[in-house]
């Protein structure tokens, strides 16, 4: 999506240890019209599919899947993130490991929301490591819901999630992939 990478080019921030800092239009400030535009074009991506439910976790993802929710006309529910030890209630639940912060984490969904029935695309900012969209996945899997596809806006191609997810065979559209960064001339190189 070349708004996208245009974006990332002129707004990005390339910091220590390979993170890229999006924070004045995607996860911090939220640049509404663009967001808009990704909407569109995940339904693009998924104009095949029928799709009925659209799934996140918090914090990041919850913008930008409430807006393509719109354009999807569906319902969006988000994952909870969770580290109490007794997780009361009607829920699915599964852990997460995530290796940028160094720790493990439950997300939950209530079974309310997410049942048989469903056709689901999974939406998210970033794919770094896979582990917050497998994790998505397997509640999806413990719902008995379908899993139609995932949706990510920003893929850090360097990483392994990316490879990870699409070995599951999941229909997964990243709406740009970041081949590689340099921190000292702030180039940002995109995959084709
Ligand atoms: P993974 O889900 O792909 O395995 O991600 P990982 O554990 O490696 O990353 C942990 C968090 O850091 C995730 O947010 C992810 O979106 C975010 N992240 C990873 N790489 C980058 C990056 O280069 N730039 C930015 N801005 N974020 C990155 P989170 O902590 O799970 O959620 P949230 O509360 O921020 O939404
Ligand atoms: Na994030
Ligand atoms: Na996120």
């Amino acid at each position: 999506m070349q708004l996208l990478k245009d974006r990332i080019r002129k707004d990005g921030k390339i910091k220590e240890g390979n993170v890229l800092k999006v924070d004045s239009f995607l996860n911090h400030q939220m640049d509404v019209k663009l967001f808009q535009e990704i909407g569109k074009e995940f339904k693009r991506r998924f104009e095949d599919e029928e799709i009925t439910k659209i799934l996140t976790i918090e914090a990041s993802g919850i913008g930008i899947a409430c807006v393509a929710a719109e354009v999807f006309d569906v319902p969006v529910v988000f994952a909870k993130k969770t580290q109490t030890k007794n997780i009361a209630g009607d829920v699915y639940t599964t852990k997460v490991e995530s290796f940028t912060h160094g720790r493990v984490y439950d997300i939950i969904v209530s079974r309310e929301f997410l049942g048989k029935g469903d056709k689901v695309l999974l939406i998210d900012d970033f794919l770094a490591n896979g582990k917050a969209l497998e994790g998505l996945a397997e509640l999806v899997k413990k719902s008995g819901a379908e899993l139609v596809g995932a949706g990510v806006v920003i893929e850090k191609g360097f990483q392994v999630g990316g490879d990870i997810i699409r070995s599951k065979g999941i229909h997964l559209e990243s709406l740009a992939i970041v081949e590689s960064m340099d921190e000292k001339t702030g180039e940002v190189v995109f995959r084709n």
